[in-house]
């Protein structure tokens, strides 16, 4: 940006502007610094953006609002057009023609019946277009993903490659992926605006939608339908990789996490068995827990809390110490460890990856 020097007077919105341009000037600095910090924001606090759409499921649900926004702006146009030919025509007494009951009964049957049948029937036939495209998505022996929406969290699985993981789905650019869908609870309604339509997640069975991004990226997802305290901060983040940095994070994934090597970190260990393991799991270990997160690769991970965090030592430590601090309602209770036992915790948390 340029700053309008002393020397080089330019047209500005200073006294000398109009009015309107004074006052509208502060608006669009705002806007263009929203959009601006939106961009260049990471994907985690990035806006979650239906209308760039980045895989073939968003475009295809984008060129439909377009369509019907278009189509509906048309059918606008034209009763507001009629409407205002009636009242300008109202305004000049007119001779009432001997079949103007007849024209009224013909008007009624054209605007009543014809027209709503019509542009329903264009509007239906272009949705149910729009669902086969979404259907043709759909390819045999790809990668598929299991999600099952917790209050407030996501489970995901990769049931060929025998990985658990939480609030973070990665899957390869270029290739459909079939989500599976369902949930532990409530409703919950998966969304990546940028990549797919959204769909709920339904206690007791289950729900399809595919997924193919364009290009590698980071997109933040959402649950979009309301299910409680923290429905608002049940986030995930959609990374989308290269195939061979999928393959390579897959097959690293599905082993587990190295054992600790130190002694700080086997006391770390040791407290998380008696404290934590009842709820989560961690790969290799006798940590079997389902009430939360698979903690195997949780060093791993972008974010904590279900997107809400990043995931560094002082939002974990945050997290063990206080959950209800950070994100009330949660369903993790808080931990109760002198400052050497939290260390030592979070010693072992940092090395699973
Ligand atoms: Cu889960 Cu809203």
């Amino acid at each position: 940006m340029t700053s309008p020097g002393r020397s080089s007077p330019q047209p500005a919105a200073g006294r000398g502007a109009p009015l309107a341009q004074r006052r509208l000037t502060p608006v669009f600095v705002i806007l263009i610094g929203a959009f601006g910090c939106a961009a260049d924001a990471p994907a985690e606090r990035r806006t979650p953006d239906a209308l760039t759409p980045q895989g073939s499921g968003a475009r295809i649900v984008f060129d439909e609002m377009v369509w019907h926004a278009a189509f509906g702006g048309l059918i606008f146009a034209l009763v507001v057009g009629l409407l205002l030919t009636i009242l300008w025509r109202k305004r000049r007494p007119v001779p009432i023609p001997d079949d103007a009951e007849a024209r009224g009964i013909r008007w009624i049957w054209a605007g009543g019946i014809v027209l709503p049948i019509g542009v329903l029937t264009v509007i239906f036939s272009q949705s149910l277009a729009s669902l086969a495209s979404l259907e043709q998505l759909a390819e045999p022996d790809t990668l598929e993903v299991e999600i099952i929406g917790h209050r407030w969290w996501w489970e995901i699985h990769y049931p060929d490659e025998g990985i658990v993981t939480a609030n973070e789905l990665r899957i390869p650019a270029g290739e459909p992926v079939r989500l599976t869908l369902t949930s532990h609870d409530v409703i919950h309604a998966f969304w990546v605006p940028e990549l797919h339509p959204k769909l709920d997640l339904l206690p007791g069975r289950s729900n399809e939608v595919w997924v193919e991004s364009d290009r590698p990226g980071t997109y933040r997802g959402i649950c979009a339908e309301y299910c409680g305290l923290q429905h608002a901060r049940m986030q995930f983040l959609a990374v989308v990789m290269d195939t061979e940095d999928f393959d390579e994070w897959a097959q690293s994934r599905a082993e587990p996490p190295s054992p600790p090597t130190t002694a700080h970190e086997r006391r770390g260990q040791d407290l998380f068995m008696n404290n934590c393991a009842m709820c989560h799991a961690i790969d290799g270990t006798l940590a079997t827990g389902t009430v939360g997160p698979d903690l195997s690769d949780l060093a791993g991970r972008l974010s904590l809390a279900a997107g809400i965090y990043p995931n560094n030592t002082g939002n974990l430590s945050g997290w063990v110490s206080d959950p209800q601090g950070m994100k009330p309602g949660a369903l993790m209770p808080s931990t109760d460890l002198d400052g050497d036992e939290l260390q030592a915790l979070l010693a072992y948390l940092e090395i699973l990856r």
